[in-house]
């Protein structure tokens, strides 16, 4: 049935279409460069070939250029289809005009659904319990921010491939921080070019003048020179309007903005090259330069927590996009550092970023999951949300990131095991026939020096104990002597994230293609505390 109003609707859509071009004197052939029609539906379909060159889309609306973009139109069979929401343009002749082979042209098709609408979410390797974008590409995680029951996550996107480029905002937002809807396009690229990162705010004194509780996106645009710029939405972040002002800051990039009490400011932290600089401004417009911080690249972000949750005794963290940290003590205007550099995380995770305005003060972040889905029509993944917190160690205060306890929404089947070997944990866990889990292992060396979780034949956390690592990354127990580890695991169709000694560590990686059908074992001389398994529902 869906099928048959499918092949209805594009052929309502291919009538529509009226070409012109040029002929090619030798052939004969006419080349047809544009295509016209009336815009019915709520989507244009377009075929992509990642083996066509990339060349310019334009795209007007009764006559008035509305959209440019590059793509790999697909002139034959497309590798996968990609999509565009026409609907602000129903009603009127759209062109659309390609400076690259326009044979794939005649393809491009209206319809209400998406091209993969039916298998949308069930893909084999969509990300089940992570967020993903329907179609193209996203890196970073941009304007984080809750308001009004709902967790907004903006991210940088290009609609039109499944690699880097055409930099939009894409949208999403959650009423738990594990279900997500994409709403789509928040921020489209305009004369000061591509939308690069950036952060929200919510202005709720109406110091910008936007209106109170106003949704204030800070982000960079790059054109021929990076300017930071600021656009507002009113509609709970649902459509932006550009400030009429822009740009109001000059070069730099990745603006991460907050709302400073004491000195009842807003702070910008914003990169330039290898370093970090600390503006102030009472409007979100004006932005007056305070301090600079070395030592930092892309993605700045900086917030305040209390030690062991102590919010008499609270420090400032600041990181860049690899994660990297310094903690210490801020003015609002001056940061002055005290400890670090440090790692916290490890892997495929960069640019992370923050929630502003959270109700219950938890410091919330999301990262970029460097990974990639092999044979999808999407490509790279938002890790899974996760709590910062900062704590004493033995080794002094520490960053922790532990998954939000909103995970225990999408637990289904638990299984639960206590002083097992090794072997017989292994043993157990044959019963465990998910893919999606989130484990929870208390577990000791008791000989040897190696620990090994497997998962479908290959290790997904290892420790090797004569260079002291975890996946590569150095790890110090808490107590000397005393090869004892908390891990936290969660596995997805094509990551892993574990969370090391309560979140000391954070290592995320692209699940490795499967060696065997063995699901989780374990290999080394071990002794496991407790084991408990918890397999996972879809958020979908
Ligand atoms: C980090 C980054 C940012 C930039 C954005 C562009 O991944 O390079 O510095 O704003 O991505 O997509």
């Amino acid at each position: 049935m869906y099928l048959k109003i499918k092949q209805l609707l594009f052929l309502s859509s291919v009538l529509l279409i009226s070409s012109c071009g040029t002929k090619d004197q030798q052939t004969g052939k006419s080349e047809i460069k544009e295509i016209s029609m009336v815009v019915k539906s709520r989507y244009l379909n377009l075929p992509v070939s990642q083996a066509a060159d990339r060349a310019k889309m334009t795209f007007a609306a009764d006559g008035r250029q509305v959209k440019e973009f590059v793509i790999r139109l697909a002139p034959e069979k497309p590798d996968y289809w990609v999509f565009y929401d026409v609907s602000k343009y129903k009603g009127k002749a759209l062109t659309i005009s390609y400076t690259g082979n326009p044979e794939g042209l005649k393809n491009i098709y209206q319809d209400e659904y998406i091209a993969g609408q039916d298998s949308l979410y069930k893909e084999i390797n969509r990300p089940q319990v992570h967020f993903s974008s329907r179609r193209g590409w996203n890196n970073d995680p941009n304007g984080l921010v809750w308001f009004d029951g709902e967790y907004h996550l903006y991210y940088q996107h290009n609609p039109f491939e499944k690699f880097w480029e055409n930099m939009h905002w894409g949208h999403a937002v959650s009423k738990d921080l594990v279900h997500w809807e994409e709403i789509g396009i928040a921020l489209e690229p305009d004369a000061l070019g591509t939308m690069f990162s950036g952060s929200a705010v919510i202005d709720k004194d109406n110091t910008a003048g936007w209106g109170k509780d106003a949704l204030v996106a800070l982000y960079t645009a790059a054109g021929k020179k990076m300017s930071q710029n600021v656009a507002y939405s009113t509609d709970r972040g649902r459509s932006f309007t550009k400030y009429e002002g822009n740009p109001v800051l000059g070069p730099d990039r990745d603006p991460k903005v907050f709302w400073y009490e004491p000195k009842k400011t807003w702070v910008m932290v914003l990169y330039n090259d290898n370093y970090n600089i600390i503006y102030n401004s009472r409007d979100l417009k004006k932005w007056e330069e305070k301090s600079i911080v070395p030592g930092y690249y892309e993605c700045p972000e900086f917030f305040e927590l209390g030690v062991d949750g102590n919010q008499k005794n609270k420090k400032w963290v600041m990181y860049g996009a690899s994660g990297t940290y310094i903690t210490g003590n801020f003015d609002g205007e001056k940061f002055i550092p005290e400890y670090g550099k440090y790692y916290y995380s490890w892997g495929s995770q960069y640019a992370a970023q923050t929630y502003n305005n959270v109700p219950d003060g938890r410091r919330i972040q999301i990262g970029w999951g460097r990974i990639e889905h092999k044979g999808m029509p999407f490509n790279q993944m938002m890790l899974f949300p996760c709590e910062l917190t900062l704590r004493t160690t033995p080794e002094g205060i520490r960053l922790f990131c532990e998954p939000v306890k909103e995970i225990a929404i999408l637990h289904d089947k638990k299984h639960f095991w206590t002083d097992l070997t090794g072997e017989e944990a292994s043993e157990k866990l044959k019963e465990v026939k998910s893919d999606l889990l989130h484990v929870k292992m208390d577990l000791e060396i008791v000989h040897g020096w190696v620990t090994e979780v497997l998962f479908r034949g290959n290790p997904v956390v290892s420790f090797d104990g004569n260079f002291n690592r975890i996946n590569g990354a150095p790890y110090i127990c808490d107590k000397p002597g005393i090869f004892r580890f908390n891990i936290e695991i969660i596995l997805d169709r094509t990551s892993v994230e574990a969370y090391i000694g309560n979140g000391k560590l954070f290592i995320s990686e692209v699940l490795k293609e499967k060696k065997s059908d063995e699901g989780l074992a374990f290999k080394g001389g071990l002794k496991i505390h407790s084991l408990e398994v918890n397999e996972l529902k879809s958020i979908w």
